[in-house]
This record gives C-alpha cells, structure tokens and sequence, in this order.
C-alpha cells in the first residue's frame, strides 16, 4: 500500500510548557478513510493544522501527498483540501458565491470553478440552496458547505476536523454517506478526526487513539478490538461431561475455550463464523446446545482499555469545555 502521508515525530509545544501533540508518528495509506479519535483537547486538530500547513511543528516531520509540510507547503496545500472544525464560510454570501470564493483562493478559472460548483452543490444536496445567503442555512447545510468548499480543488486527499461535531443523528448519517462515496466513487484518501466511537467504528479504515498529544494505539476498528480479547461467545451444553474444550478449541477463529459450570466461553476473532461452527460440532457428536450468545467488544472497551478512561465521560478542562460550546452553539446556529 501506498503512503499517502508520513509522519515522523511530529511534536507542537505551545507557549514553551504546553505539549499540545507529543512525538507522533504514523502512517496513512492511500485510499483510506483514517480516523484520529480522542477526547477534547487531545491534540486531533493541532495536528490536522501541522499537516496541512496551517501550523509549524516545533519539532518533527511529515510529507503529505509526497511534499515536505514545512519546505513544500504550496505543494502540500495544493494536494489536499480541508474541512476545519470551526466554520469559515462567509454568511453575507449564499452557498454558491461561497464555493466560488474558495475556487478563486485556489485559482481555478471561473468556467471550471463554476462548473465543479454546480456538482459540488449536487453531491452535498445543497442544489435547492444555492442562492441562499448562509445566515439562513441550518447547521447540516453549513457542514454540507463547508464539504464542498474542501473538495473544489478537487483534492486527492480531504482533511475533516469533527465533520458531524454538533449535527442530528440523520444529518450526521448523512455526512457519514458522503465520506463512503468519496472514498469508493472517487478513491478519495480522508483524514479525519472525531470523538464519536461509533462514527470511528463505522467509517473509518483505520484509527488511531490519541490522548494526551500521544498516539496510544493504531489499527482497523477490528484490530483494535480484537486486540483487547476479540468476541465473546458462551454456549451452553446440557451433557457436563466430557470435556469439550480441545474440540472446540481446533475450531477456525477460536483463540481460547474456558469451561465453567455448565458452559463453555470461548474468545474469538470472528464470532459470526466461529458461532455456527461450534454449534454443529456439538450436535453432529450428539450433545445438546442449550444456549448460546455472542457479545462483541466495542470502541468503547478499546477506548477504555487503552486511556484507562471513558470516553463520554471525559472531564475536559474550562477552555477546552468553552471552545467546545462555542463550536457547538455555532455549528446549531
Ligand atoms: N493556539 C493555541 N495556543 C495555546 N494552546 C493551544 C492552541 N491551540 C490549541 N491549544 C491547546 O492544545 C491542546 C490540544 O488542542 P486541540 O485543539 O489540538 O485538541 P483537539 O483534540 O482538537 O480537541 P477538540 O476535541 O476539543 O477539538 C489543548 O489543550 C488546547 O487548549
Ligand atoms: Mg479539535
């Protein structure tokens, strides 16, 4: 796989004590929806502006798209496109006058500018909208806008700093959809952050957990789950005895078989494929299932795991909480 952007001890130290990102590096392979998941604070945005520029390391290095983020920025600028956390488009202006003006900070002659806005604006179901200065559009549309804003250079790779901070349950659906066409339609590369476990688990290819400034862990949402035990399936057999723990333990996919009173609980790295095998291995010897479950691990385990933390429980600082609530009441406006 290729390695569309590479990162190399990247560190941002703000007023000379705060270590806003500490020492990251990783990878992030072409085609790839790649999710930066962490609590307020963390340092998901901090990095989102060093790699696209916006923002010096103090220490550290990174290439995006093949170019240097401190000696080719034009280079890397050009490459990708951008969807800050904060909202940037302009409210005297309607959608389509904002896409033009990001087309022109680009420098895109207006044929093209105004031909990728008529399908900018038909990706992001803002068609209907297009004429509408943005004071008027709600908080979905806005997130919409800001979309196609980023994708007007028609960019190989897209950064998304909390695309669905603050959006309803259909909107945010809705976001999630457009990503999964940019990636498969398009064979766009996203990089994004969240702190929606289940947006992280849905969406992305790959995550990394980040607290701290650190990178805790990498991997697909499968890996990381699995990295904590995988599944759990329990099956209950009526006959006590024999033991069938070897038996089942040579099954495909199970990884450990305890035997306690009455059941047997077996980890897996598939449950779904592992479930019906352990099933028919049981009655094909003539023993009876009389139950069976299977429980999948999820994000918030592997969140919990690795940060020793709850997610949504999360204490954010006063300003953090305050910066927070001013993206919130905007993103609601
Ligand atoms: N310009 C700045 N000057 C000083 N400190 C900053 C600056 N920008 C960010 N910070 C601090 O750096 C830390 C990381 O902030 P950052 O915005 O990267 O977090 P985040 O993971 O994006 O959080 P959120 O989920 O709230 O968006 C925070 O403690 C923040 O207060
Ligand atoms: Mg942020």
């Amino acid at each position: 796989m290729r390695k569309i952007i590479e990162v190399k001890g990247l560190t941002k130290v703000f007023n000379d004590r705060l270590k806003a990102v500490d020492n990251v590096t990783f990878d992030v392979y072409e085609g790839e929806v790649f999710g930066f998941l962490g609590p307020n604070g963390a340092g998901k945005t901090t990095t989102i502006k060093m790699l696209t520029t916006l923002l010096k390391p103090t220490s550290g290095t990174a290439t995006v798209c093949g170019f240097d983020i401190a000696k080719q920025a034009n280079k890397v600028r050009a490459s990708i496109g951008v969807v800050p956390q904060e909202y940037t488009a302009d409210e005297d202006m309607t959608g389509y006058e904002n896409i033009m003006f990001c087309a022109s900070l680009y420098g895109i002659p207006k044929d093209v500018a105004k031909r990728r806005a008529d399908e900018l604006l038909q990706l992001v179901g803002l068609k209907d909208s297009a004429n509408k200065k943005v004071m008027n559009y709600s908080g979905g549309m806005r997130r919409r806008l800001e979309l196609a804003c980023g994708l007007i250079n028609h960019p190989r790779l897209l950064f998304l700093d909390e695309p669905t901070l603050g959006l309803d349950v259909q909107t945010r659906a809705a976001v999630w959809e457009y990503i999964r066409k940019l990636k498969n339609d398009y064979g766009m590369t996203l990089f994004m952050t969240t702190h929606y476990l289940e947006e992280a688990d849905s969406i992305c290819d790959r995550i990394a957990i980040i607290d701290h400034g650190k990178i805790i862990k990498v991997g697909t949402p499968q890996e990381l789950k699995s990295s904590i035990g995988g599944d759990v399936i329990e099956v209950g057999v009526l006959e006590k005895e024999p033991d069938l723990s070897q038996m089942i333990m040579n099954i495909s996919y199970v990884k450990e078989v305890k035997r306690l009173d009455g059941y047997y609980r077996i980890k897996s790295d598939s449950g779904e494929q592992a479930a019906p095998a352990i099933i028919d291995l049981i009655r094909s010897r003539g023993y009876h299932v009389t139950r069976i479950s299977l429980s999948k691990p999820s994000l918030d385990q592997v969140y919990l795991e690795y940060t020793g933390r709850n997610l949504r429980d999360e204490q954010a600082d006063s300003s953090d909480i305050l910066a927070q609530r001013f993206t919130l009441r905007r993103a609601r406006a």
